[in-house]
């Protein structure tokens, strides 16, 4: 009889979780700690998302961590870099207990260091190997960084326009969550100096470093994220020793000496 209860709790437990699974699959989760309460849950499914931040503002990690975060729940990550050496980058990212050797291994990650001008040639082609280990792999995020010396590559804007036009168009075939990574240090404005990359992408999150009273501290904010009812303030976080942690409570303004 107890037995019989078990069952019946338990099938009624699994129905609950198999509902909470479909409300939330246009969302993905970042698990980055308070992260997707300021955005309604996550990213959303098969979205196009930057963030940008001067040197030094966690660009990079933020972003290997929604890689991990997607590995652990089966996953698959990309990551494509234009600046980051594979050891050095693994070593960094194991302080944070993110195994990208074992991931790899297993093929839950691929690292691929690739060149801005091989992007423009793919742009131009089509396909090329970010395609091609998406499709292999069944990559379900990837991640960019950075696309600043991708849009260096062009020096009107008209150009810079239509190269992040195609960008984004690629991007948005692959079928996969993307987080790319823009280097803008917005220590004057608040303003990214790539308009067009501000025009193409689904979300734009902000990074800041300031200088304060003799210590530095960081920011983010969601600058826009289309479709969605996103938090308007800017949240201090930190680098823990497991990845980034968000406070939810508003900052003061930031940046005062
Ligand atoms: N294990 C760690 N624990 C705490 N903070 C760390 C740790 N490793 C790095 N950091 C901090 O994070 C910074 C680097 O972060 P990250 O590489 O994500 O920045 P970024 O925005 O990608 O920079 P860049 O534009 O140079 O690529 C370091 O300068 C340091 O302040
Ligand atoms: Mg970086």
């Amino acid at each position: 009889m107890k037995d019989k209860y078990n069952m019946v709790k338990k099938i009624k437990h699994k129905k609950k979780q198999t509902k909470k699974v479909s409300i939330s699959s246009e969302k993905v989760e970042t698990n980055i700690s308070n992260f997707d309460k300021l955005i309604g849950g996550g990213f959303e499914k098969n979205s196009s998302n930057i963030i940008a931040g001067g040197a030094g503002s966690g660009k990079s990690i933020f972003a290997t961590q929604f890689l991990v975060e997607g590995i652990k729940k089966g996953e698959k990550g990309l990551y494509v870099t234009f600046e980051e050496k594979k050891e050095s980058f693994y070593k960094n990212m194991k302080n944070f207990g993110w195994d990208l050797k074992n991931y790899e291994d297993k093929k839950l990650f691929t690292f691929l260091e690739y060149t801005p001008v091989k992007v423009k040639t793919m742009l131009d082609e089509g396909g090329g190997t970010i395609e091609s280990t998406i499709v292999r792999q069944g990559v379900a995020r990837i991640v960019i960084d950075s696309i600043t010396s991708f849009v260096l590559l062009f020096d009107k804007e008209i150009e810079k326009r239509e190269a992040a036009l195609a960008l984004f168009n690629m991007i948005g075939g692959w079928n996969c969550t993307s987080l790319l990574t823009l280097e803008e240090d917005f220590s004057e404005t608040k303003e990214l100096t790539s308009k067009t990359m501000e025009f193409e992408s689904d979300s734009i999150i902000l990074m800041y470093f300031p200088s304060e009273k003799g210590e530095r501290n960081r920011y983010l904010e969601i600058l826009k994220m289309r479709g969605v009812k996103h938090s308007k303030k800017v949240h201090k976080f930190e680098i823990r020793k497991n990845g980034i942690y968000i406070h939810l409570k508003s900052s003061r303004r930031f940046g005062k000496k």
